[in-house]
């Protein structure tokens, strides 16, 4: 009988603990760019969206300098000449999670 009592406490506590891992920055990174970023960018980002252009295997910098700053890092051929994407200022913390998806192959 003890012994059933205690499997029925160790299953409790089994399911009290989330059983889900936190997301990786690569996952992190996937809804990042699915929530804010495809507005303007394809949905696949290597590929051209309908606005922006491909934001496949940006640098760290240049996604910083293009969304927290509006601007590009020194020297950068942009592949748009335009001026249409607004900074996201709210996604400072998040720029290595989008380097993650969008460096992965
Ligand atoms: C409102 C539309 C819009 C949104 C939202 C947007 N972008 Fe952009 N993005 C653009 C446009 C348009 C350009 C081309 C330059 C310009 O007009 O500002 C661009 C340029 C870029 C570039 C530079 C590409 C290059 O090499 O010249 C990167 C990188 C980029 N976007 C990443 C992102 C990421 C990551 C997000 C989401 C966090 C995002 N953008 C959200 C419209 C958008």
């Amino acid at each position: 009988m003890g012994k059933f009592i205690l499997i029925g406490v160790l299953l409790l506590a089994g399911c009290t603990k989330s059983n889900k891992p936190p997301p990786t920055p690569l996952e992190k990174g996937r809804s990042l760019y699915a929530t804010h970023c495809t507005a303007c960018h394809s949905p696949n980002p290597k590929l051209d969206g309908a606005v922006g252009p491909t934001a496949f295997g940006a640098s760290s910098e240049l996604l910083e300098r293009r969304i927290l700053h509006g601007d590009y890092p020194a020297g950068y051929k942009a592949k748009r000449a335009t001026h249409i994407m607004p900074v996201l200022p709210f996604l400072k913390d998040d720029i290595p999670a989008l380097h993650a998806y969008l460096n992965s192959p």
